[in-house]
């Protein structure tokens, strides 16, 4: 079976979050089960930079009129055989900032262009019209950016056009623009409906992708539940409940090529299940090292690898920092994010060096070496459609403490006294999103650690877990064939 994948980042062409861990590895993970894929993304100059064995398609020509051509370049993700589609339009997408925000941390005035060619071409390339010979019999698209994709397939009214699926990896992000974007970017007016996508008088392209596919997936099964109802459904619960159907939560996994701390090339120490302890302990003692932390292999050291926003509880953190500290833990932090919490945890690293060290920026190394080296993972998110820090932080022995939501409560057996005795806790993890609940549960996490037996128990349950994208790549086989029965 064909399939387009189109997705606004791909690991490790450009990332700012794990769509682009997902839109790197479930390819991948397809491939290796039998499928045929390729995955659509703008051309950012890092990812043309990046991509190898590059080849010019054809020239998709300027379709929305933003004044440059585009070129679509074929290549392959480094290291591996998945084929990738860029989009080479320099004046769109070479940009001093990321993907999505200037280097101000503003929006780019023009991401409904940029993101409207995204969608275009995904729908494009389905058609007959396509410079490439190779058509897809699903396409599936990720998020906001791609969500007119499938608004685009309807208003052209293509015969034969592949099946639609639609995923939502965080429904929090809609890409809401003015209405004069629907002809701006060639959709008809009548699409500006109530029943198509407009939402509170503005155009939604995450709307489009939710009432426009054929199916609709998330990436937790519990997320799949929670948004069909308020606060988790942002404004769509609407929709997502009435679409209920075809609505779908498939966990995703890991990619062990990149997070196993047996092969992980960015750590100090290799280690396995066998090597744990020792494993850790030299992590650790490098990484205080490096931080500047004081040097205890005993003080439980808690880290964070996150964006540093309230949906991701960062707030919380900062509220019951001063009493995990009281209690002789160090942390590290790792992220960007909102100025304010970044200012906040800087504020504490400067008041405590020696307890506390935090990063601000983005590091693929750092991230790899603080989950090598931490005891425990915090991850108080408010929401979370899947998280897969905590996926990665199991895999190398690092307990998460985390708020039970979404993909973290179908992924983290709290450590009870039941879970204890029958050897499946996984991590620590409270109900409700208080400061209060967290402290509480905290505080659980570090009393467990000063028990050392009932501590290996819980790390060598998470990293026995089986998070392998094999098993997640199974379930989108399955979707895709019930979808287009007969392409095999
Ligand atoms: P989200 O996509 O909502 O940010 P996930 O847990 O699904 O949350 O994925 C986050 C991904 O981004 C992980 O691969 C994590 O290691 C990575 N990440 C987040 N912040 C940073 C950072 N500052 N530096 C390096 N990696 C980061
Ligand atoms: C989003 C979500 C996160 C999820 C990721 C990959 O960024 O916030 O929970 O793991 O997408 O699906």
């Amino acid at each position: 079976m064909r399939v387009l994948f189109a997705a606004s980042e791909v690991f490790p062409l450009v990332k700012t979050g794990g769509l682009a861990d997902v839109s790197g590895a479930l390819p991948a993970a397809l491939i290796e089960a039998g499928q045929d894929v390729r995955v659509l993304m703008p051309g950012y100059a890092a990812a043309m930079d990046k991509a190898e064995g590059k080849r010019e398609v054809g020239n998709l020509g300027d379709p929305l009129g933003v004044g440059a051509e585009t070129v679509l370049v074929e290549g392959t993700l480094p290291g591996t055989a998945v084929p990738v589609w860029l989009l080479d339009c320099p004046a769109l997408y070479h940009r001093a900032g990321g993907p999505y925000l200037d280097v101000d941390g503003a929006d780019y005035a023009d991401n409904s262009l940029r993101f409207g060619l995204l969608s275009w071409a995904a729908a494009h390339l389905c058609t007959a019209g396509s410079p490439s010979n190779w058509r897809p019999d699903v396409l599936h698209c990720h998020d906001w950016q791609t969500g007119l994709a499938p608004a685009y397939l309807k208003a052209w009214n293509v015969a034969e056009r592949p099946a639609t699926v639609f995923t939502i990896h965080n429904i929090a992000y809609q890409g809401q623009f003015p209405p004069e974007t629907v002809p701006r970017l060639g959709l008809p007016w009548d699409f500006y409906s109530l029943a198509g996508m407009e939402y509170w008088n503005a155009m939604s392209f995450l709307k489009a992708g939710l009432v426009y596919s054929d199916k609709l997936t998330t990436v937790s099964p519990r997320y799949a539940k929670e948004i069909q109802s308020s606060p988790h459904g942002c404004g769509m619960e609407g929709i997502l409940a009435e679409r209920a159907a075809d609505l779908v939560g498939i966990l995703n996994g890991a990619d062990t090529g990149v997070w196993d701390p047996a092969t992980d090339q960015h750590i100090a120490h290799r280690y396995d299940a066998a090597g744990l302890v020792a494993g850790k302990a030299a992590n650790k003692a490098a990484l205080q090292a490096e931080l500047g932390l004081a040097a205890d292999p005993e003080a439980p050291l808690l880290v964070i690898v996150s964006r540093l926003n309230d949906l991701k509880g960062m707030d919380l953190v900062l509220s019951v920092l001063p009493a995990i500290l009281r209690q002789g833990a160090q942390l590290a932090v790792l992220g960007t994010g909102d100025r304010g919490l970044e200012d906040g945890f800087r504020a504490v690293a400067a008041a405590n060096p020696s307890q506390v060290a935090v990063s601000i920026g983005y590091s693929e190394t750092l991230a790899h070496k603080l989950l090598a080296a931490g005891d425990m993972l915090v991850m108080p998110s408010r929401f979370e459609p899947c998280g897969l820090t905590q996926l990665y932080a199991m895999r190398y022995g690092t307990v998460p403490v985390v708020h039970v939501t979404g993909g973290l409560a179908d992924t983290v057996v709290d450590a009870t006294y039941d879970s204890l005795m029958t050897g499946t806790a996984t991590g620590f993890a409270f109900e409700h999103a208080n400061a209060g609940a967290f402290q509480w549960t905290g505080e659980r996490a570090l009393d467990a650690y000063r028990q050392p037996e009932q501590w290996r128990k819980v790390q060598k349950a998470g990293m026995a877990q089986d998070f392998t994208w094999g098993r997640s790549a199974g379930r989108y086989v399955d979707l895709y064939r019930a979808l287009a029965p007969g392409k095999a």
